[in-house]
């Protein structure tokens, strides 16, 4: 009776860096989560009762959010999970989002801002970047300055990130999708620990963010030449803080001969690449034959949406006003 939908995300520069307050550039893609919500006997997902095991996303923003009658969500994803491309993001946005619409609350900004707190309490340490990204659609800049376009800003734990738009560019970019899962906050807590421990490390997450500022000017200007050279150096740095893998490497070496450049996408050790290219059709050939899963990416200029299917069942369900609930 309710559908809400977001899209997928690819980070152009910066992961890992932003999470220590560096900017990044991620762009939203047009693959998307589709949570179908309705009334139910006791709450559930995709048939099976709510649980913080198998739904994390969704129970943890039921929790935060819900306090009216049982619910039932149904997903439906083009977006492969665990494939660095933003799947728990846009689950979490799109839960986050239909909860919001049904108490009389739901907004853009409201919907990254409640998504992101619903990962950050599942996956540990987190920046704004993909929930951010799949909330608004287009592209996006986190920065720890106030620039143009702000959008909303979001702080934890003293870490300050400055969501801004920025318009998506027309590039053609290719997942390699390497059918290894990335697990985020494990990622994440191996990049921790490195950095805790290395001076190295905290220059090389320097050296990412001063390279994120050149992307933008790249991306500005568009010079393709320009912008592949900063995603292979980006990758090379990506490398330092050891989250490639043997699967990503494969794959950037398949695409790398038909690409203006590649890297990892997201959190890295599995997941996804991504290859800048003007040879599309030529750069999914050559993933396919080293064993990816190859799929040509537009920019999605839609963030998460909602739509209504049955306004009757929904008048039962509408909480008027905020409710108890924060
Ligand atoms: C994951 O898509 C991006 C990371 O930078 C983590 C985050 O920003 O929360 C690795």
């Amino acid at each position: 009776m309710l559908v809400a939908s977001s899209p997928a995300k690819a980070i152009l520069f910066g992961e890992h860096a932003v999470v220590y307050g560096k900017p990044a550039i991620a762009i939203s893609l047009d693959r998307r989560m589709n949570l179908t919500v309705f009334p139910a006997a006791e709450p559930e997902v995709d048939g099976g009762k709510l649980s913080m095991r198998k739904h994390r996303y969704v129970k943890q923003a039921y929790g935060d959010l819900w306090n009216g009658l049982s619910l039932a969500f149904r997903t439906s994803s083009t977006i492969p999970s665990a494939s660095g491309l933003g799947s728990s993001a846009a689950l979490s946005c799109s839960a986050v989002a239909a909860l919001l619409f049904l108490r009389g609350m739901f907004s853009e900004e409201s919907t990254a801002r409640r998504a992101f707190e619903v990962e950050y309490n599942v996956q540990g340490r987190a920046s704004p970047t993909d929930t951010s990204c799949s909330a608004h659609g287009s592209a996006i800049m986190v920065s720890p300055r106030e620039e143009e376009d702000l959008l909303w800003t979001i702080s934890a734990l003293g870490t300050v990130w400055n969501v801004h738009h920025i318009e998506p560019p027309e590039l053609k970019l290719v997942v390699g999708y390497t059918k290894k899962p990335s697990i985020t906050s494990i990622q994440v807590e191996k990049v921790r620990n490195y950095y805790n421990r290395s001076g190295f490390a905290r220059e090389t997450i320097d050296d990412i963010g001063s390279l994120v500022m050149d992307g933008l000017k790249a991306l500005r200007s568009g010079d393709l030449v320009k912008l592949g050279e900063l995603m292979d150096r980006n990758h090379s740095l990506l490398t330092i803080l050891g989250v490639t893998s043997k699967e990503l490497d494969k794959l950037r070496d398949a695409a790398g001969p038909l690409s203006f450049g590649t890297k990892l996408t997201g959190a890295g050790g599995g997941g996804s690449i991504i290859a800048l290219t003007d040879r599309p059709e030529q750069v999914c050939d050559a993933i396919r034959k080293r064993g990816g899963v190859p799929f040509a990416v537009t920019t999605s200029r839609t963030g998460t949406s909602i739509e209504v299917r049955d306004q009757d069942m929904l008048d039962t369900l509408i909480i008027p006003g905020p409710g108890e609930k924060n």
